[in-house]
């Protein structure tokens, strides 16, 4: 069964079982079938955050679960919760046509609202911890329903209890988020932000303006999934102890920076370009020319493996050129 139109790059990966739920019960049916068979789970949401570099030798799950549901608490706050199938942007956009506050920073964003939480997706100046309260699993473990709240998710930077110990163990079922009904926090600190409102003459921004200024901030530089193969950014931005970059700034007068404490946050789209990768091509795969972070299957015919071993070579000239050892954001199985 092939995973192509599973996976934003686009692979051509094969599955040995597919299956797509609708619901908790068959969702815990097909998982008793692979624990009878001894098959390998995959869980595929989105499919916009993970890289197949081979034919997965077990059963695929795509999980469709649907549906929103919203609880008020007070005048100027709800509870909105959405189930793990529900598309990521679709949902943004239903929160901000009842014009609830909170997510409209996270604007296309790809993928599901079920994998938001595994790697806290973030974007101008928002990660969905900011709104999060709570999610839903099914623990494999025990085929038990448990709920994680804020802090039992320990969010950070693109991370989660998710994609450390609890990797492989809990499927999210769905999401909760408390968002606000009047009093909007809007955020415009994110530079980019500014000067598309600024273009447009705004200067008292609603949610919905925020939200077309990021929309058209993503547009104008990240390729979209449904005509180039791609899994957003390839590579966390690393963070570095300051000592390092006050030295990289010695060799490096451009090198940007974020201090953040001791550390300093450097942007990996600045050092890939450094070192030369931005628009570079080599057979399938390459960087993409408006955003070097992003990693691109080119010609559509990329393989898994052919795309990793592009991601190897940055990840070794950066190295080479700045001391630096990025990191992949995107799962790889
Ligand atoms: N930069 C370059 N060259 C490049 C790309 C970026 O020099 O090819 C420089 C830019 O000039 C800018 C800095 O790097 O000064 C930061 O660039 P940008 O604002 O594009 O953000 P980013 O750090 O590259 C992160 C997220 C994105 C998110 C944006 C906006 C990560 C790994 N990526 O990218 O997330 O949309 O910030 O908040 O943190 C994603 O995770 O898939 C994703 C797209």
């Amino acid at each position: 069964f092939s995973l192509k139109p599973y996976n934003t790059f686009g692979v051509d990966a094969k599955a040995q079982y597919f299956t797509e739920v609708n619901n908790i019960e068959e969702l815990k049916e097909a998982i008793t079938f692979s624990k009878s068979h001894s098959l390998q789970l995959l869980f595929l949401g989105g499919g916009s955050n993970i890289l197949l570099t081979k034919d997965f030798n077990g059963l695929a799950i795509k999980l469709d679960l649907k549906g929103i549901s919203e609880q008020n608490i007070n005048e100027n706050e709800i509870l909105v919760t959405a189930k793990a199938g529900e598309n990521w942007h679709e949902f943004v956009s239903y929160c901000l046509q009842k014009n609830y506050g909170g997510l409209e920073n996270l604007s296309l964003i790809p993928g599901n609202v079920g994998t938001s939480p595994m790697q806290n997706i973030g974007a101008y100046g928002t990660e969905i911890k900011d709104t999060f309260v709570s999610c839903q699993v099914l623990d494999l473990d025990n085929m038990m329903i448990t709920t994680f709240n804020l802090e039992e998710c320990r969010f950070g930077y693109r991370d989660s209890i998710f994609k450390q110990e609890g990797k492989g163990r809990y499927v999210i079922l769905e999401v909760t988020f408390k968002l606000t009904l009047k009093d909007h926090h809007i955020k415009t600190e994110y530079g980019a932000i500014q000067s598309e409102l600024e273009k447009s003459g705004i200067t008292n921004p609603t949610i919905q303006d925020v939200s077309k200024a990021v929309i058209s901030i993503r547009q104008s530089k990240l390729p979209d999934p449904k005509v180039i193969g791609n899994a957003g950014s390839f590579f966390k931005n690393p963070t570095i102890p300051l000592t390092q970059f006050e030295s990289l700034q010695q060799k490096f007068e451009n090198i940007q920076g974020y201090p953040n404490g001791d550390k300093v946050k450097v942007p990996a789209g600045w050092l890939i370009e450094q070192c030369g990768w931005k628009g570079k091509q080599i057979g399938n795969v390459a960087s993409h020319q408006l955003q070097s972070l992003v990693i691109i299957n080119a010609t559509g015919n990329a393989t898994g493996k052919e795309i990793f071993d592009f991601s190897t070579e940055i990840i070794n000239s950066v190295k080479e050129k700045f001391g630096i050892e990025l990191e992949r954001e995107v799962n790889i199985i």
